[in-house]
């Protein structure tokens, strides 16, 4: 793909890591914020990572920080929005950055479940429009779901789906703006049962931890469901699901058990006590341990 303009507005978690990945790709990156704190730390923040990770270092002088958003749109070819994820701003965010780009830039949003519908609806062009939701670290885990509207124009998916490809990434092309795309769909099923599991008193949170990672986790990087379904069989998995889905947790709403962790404020790391305890030191291991085994599937 030809070096493209990209602008990144939010500097944040995301948004910095998105813009060390397209400018690792050799593509020119401005980035605003409107914190000037978050602006002004973002090149250390991308050369750190990119340090880290045993990267180029110099792909940080292709990133250009900009304060004013529209300067820093103006020249782009493709614009993505990482900001806070908040419907209102979101709208307002891209109501203001349509006025400043060409009648071509694409406009992409980063939400992680705002219908990109809802966020797109004012535009006065709602074909250049789609989602690309990226996975926290940017730089480590791979996917990004490409996500269409009913008005987004086929020329644009496939734009971003090269964008993407040609950046490192897996994109994936989601055909309907559906709350949760793909990939957090099928993580929250998981989550409902998982949490189900544990009200019902079959087993404590570490046990159920311990069975996903000790069990198919082990085949995830390389087996996914539908490739192990067909490997064990349609109809054996059809005889599993006869007897399995009418015990499992179908409730349209979130469990009353995880309503209780909430309001008793047993909110995870943040309070030290979510499904289990959780000590300083526990949580750092934890957050070390993530980031080792992403690395290590990152070099391969
Ligand atoms: N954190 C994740 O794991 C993750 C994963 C996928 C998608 N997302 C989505 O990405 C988006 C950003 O999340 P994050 O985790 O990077 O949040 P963050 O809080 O780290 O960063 C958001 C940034 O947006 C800036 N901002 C706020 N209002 C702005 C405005 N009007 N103009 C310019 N900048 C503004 C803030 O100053 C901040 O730097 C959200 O929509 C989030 O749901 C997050």
């Amino acid at each position: 793909m030809t070096k493209a303009r990209i602008a990144v507005v939010g500097a944040g978690l995301m948004g910095h890591g998105i813009a060390q990945v397209f400018a690792l790709a050799g593509h020119d990156v401005t980035i605003t914020d409107s914190a000037a704190k978050n602006l002004a730390t973002v090149q250390s923040r991308i050369a750190a990572n990119l340090r880290d990770l045993g990267d180029d270092e110099r792909a940080v002088s292709r990133v250009t920080p900009c304060a004013d958003l529209a300067e820093a749109v103006r020249e782009a070819d493709y614009v993505v929005e990482a900001v806070l994820e908040d419907l209102p701003l979101k709208q307002k965010l891209f109501s203001d950055i349509e006025r400043h780009v060409r009648p071509d830039t694409i406009l992409a949003s980063n939400t992680s479940v705002i219908p990109i519908t809802s966020i797109m609806q004012g535009l006065k062009q709602r074909e250049r429009a789609l989602g690309t939701h990226w996975w926290n670290p940017p730089f480590l885990v791979p996917l990004v779901e490409v996500i269409e509207t009913q008005w987004t124009a086929p020329n644009v998916i496939a734009w971003a789906m090269v964008l993407h490809q040609t950046a490192g990434k897996k994109p994936a092309h989601v055909k309907k703006d559906v709350p949760g795309f793909i990939g957090n769909r099928l993580q929250h099923a998981l989550w409902r049962e998982a949490i189900s599991l544990v009200e019902q008193g079959i087993c404590d949170a570490q046990t159920v931890d311990d069975v996903v990672k000790a069990s198919f986790g082990r085949r995830l990087p390389v087996l996914g469901p539908l490739e192990n379904a067909d490997l064990v069989g349609t109809d054996l998995t059809l005889a599993i699901h006869e007897i399995v889905l009418p015990a499992i947790d179908s409730r349209p709403e979130p469990s009353p058990y995880l309503k209780s962790l909430v309001a008793e404020k047993k909110l995870g790391f943040k309070t030290g006590e979510g499904f289990r305890k959780w000590s300083p030191d526990e949580q750092a291991a934890l957050r070390a341990k993530v980031m080792r085994f992403l690395k290590s599937m990152h070099d391969r």
